[in-house]
């Protein structure tokens, strides 16, 4: 696997032009995006956040925002997508995924896109490079529960290849789920697989 200076996985690094012709660039999220991303979220309109979280969530903590971007990008991985205007850069996406902790064959994913960004692809690319990120690092399926009220995201989910079928436990949920082909053996992250539960969402107290 080839990794950028900064040691991130090269495939989450890039620039990609959107379907209006706007540039965006890629990374993998660092220590130092807090305050990016805590802006992003802040950002999103309340229901994009109910989205993305599935719970009424606020701001996120400062504690939250640090589980997000301190991350290993091996159990964790994030991708963040940015612009850079004046000199400082705005957050105007994120994916992430994180292995689940029964099994590191699969990952939970999640994806959020700032709402002057959306309808221009920025998603699907997201879903694209780390969906490429998780086939490179072994990873074979990719899975996801959004609200069955979240039509973008599911749509999003078909046209990116994933299955929508009904999540078995919450009626008010779909489980997207996508079958990738892992290109590195999984065995030896079987240790990243501790307890990572609901890590991807809000947490009360943060
Ligand atoms: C869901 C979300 C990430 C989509 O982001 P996006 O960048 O606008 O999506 P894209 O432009 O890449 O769209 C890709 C495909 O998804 C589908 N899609 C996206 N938004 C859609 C919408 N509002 N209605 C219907 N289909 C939609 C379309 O099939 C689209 O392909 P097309 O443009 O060729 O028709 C964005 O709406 C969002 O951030 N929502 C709030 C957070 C959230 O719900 N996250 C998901 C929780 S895991």
């Amino acid at each position: 696997m080839t990794s950028t200076d900064q040691g991130h996985p090269a495939q989450l690094t890039g620039v990609i032009a959107l379907a209006d012709g706007r540039r965006v660039s890629l990374r993998g999220s660092l220590p130092q995006d807090i305050d990016l991303l805590r802006a992003f979220f802040r950002a999103l309109s309340d229901q994009a956040r109910y989205f993305r979280f599935m719970t009424k969530c606020g701001e996120l903590s400062e504690s939250m925002a640090r589980r997000f971007t301190d991350i290993d990008q091996v159990r964790h991985v994030a991708l963040t997508a940015y612009v850079t205007t004046g000199g400082s850069e705005t957050m105007v996406g994120e994916a992430r995924y994180i292995l689940s902790p029964d099994d590191p064959r699969s990952a939970e994913f999640a994806v959020a896109v700032a709402a002057d960004w959306q309808g221009l692809g920025l998603a699907r690319a997201l879903l694209a490079r780390l969906s490429g990120q998780a086939a490179v690092a072994g990873v074979h399926r990719l899975v996801g529960d959004t609200l069955a009220s979240n039509v973008a995201m599911l749509e999003l989910a078909r046209a990116a290849g994933f299955t929508v079928s009904g999540n078995g436990l919450d009626g008010r949920l779909r489980r997207l789920a996508k079958e990738l082909r892992p290109k590195a053996e999984r065995r030896s992250l079987q240790r990243f697989a501790v307890t990572a539960q609901a890590e991807l969402h809000c947490s009360q107290g943060g």
